[in-house]
């Protein structure tokens, strides 16, 4: 059975994926993953299959095609951090993956503001109720991946009802593309802000300098 690599592009402009990345596509017969991620590499000319919520059919696909050809599933940041990797090795026990990791959102976001993350607390928003003003009291800086529910105005709303003083909320939109934005707020205006659907929020204590 052929490994299944499953290939991290970074936030998404080209400058920003590992030459490995670029490789594993090269080689790969199919690659799978969503359209805004396929057109990217639709120079090559691969089969493709877009996932579009197809989360079943993929795992089927992939069962059919793994024994006689190359697949990639190609997925945006890094392979480790909320992406598709989970599910795949849940829902495939006896495929073998071959991973090639890539520059994460919140790593750029962080590189972009000049702070280290090692300390930072990091989490995603997607699907989940979380006790952002919490996280925020206890962490110097949080780093935070956004949805169309939890977008960084909603976040910013969180925290000033609960009461949250000295903090900022830099916000980072469509990161490493030209019209890459980064915006530094205080909870008030960012409540009011309207960030693109592509975007990651780091929250943290404003005099801090790394
Ligand atoms: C399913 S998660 C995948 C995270 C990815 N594995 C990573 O390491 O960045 C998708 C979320 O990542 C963030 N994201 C991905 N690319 C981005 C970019 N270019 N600019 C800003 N945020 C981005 C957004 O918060 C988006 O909702």
């Amino acid at each position: 059975m052929n490994s299944v690599r499953v290939v991290g592009l970074g936030p998404g402009e080209k400058a920003y994926i590992l030459p490995a990345a670029i490789e594993a596509i090269q080689k790969a017969d199919i690659l799978i993953g969503a359209q805004r991620h396929l057109d990217a590499f639709s120079e090559y000319g691969k089969q493709t299959f877009c996932i579009a919520h197809r989360f079943e059919q993929m795992i089927g696909f992939i069962k059919e095609k793994a024994n006689k050809q190359n697949i990639a599933v190609v997925v945006s940041g890094d392979t480790g951090f909320y992406s598709l990797l989970r599910y795949l090795k849940s829902n495939l026990p006896d495929q073998e993956f071959d991973v090639i990791p890539g520059i994460s959102s919140i790593t750029l976001m962080f590189a972009r503001l000049g702070f280290m993350y090692d300390d930072a607390f990091t989490t995603s928003m997607h699907g989940k109720e979380l006790d952002v003003a919490r996280i925020v009291r206890e962490y110097k800086k949080v780093g935070l991946l956004t949805d169309g529910k939890a977008t960084p105005a909603a976040i910013a709303q969180k925290l000033e009802s609960a009461g949250v003083k000295g903090k900022l909320m830099a916000i980072g939109e469509r990161l490493s593309y030209a019209d890459e934005k980064i915006s530094k707020l205080t909870p008030e205006q960012a409540k009011k802000y309207e960030a693109d659907l592509l975007s990651v929020v780091v929250i943290y204590d404003e005099d801090i300098r790394v």
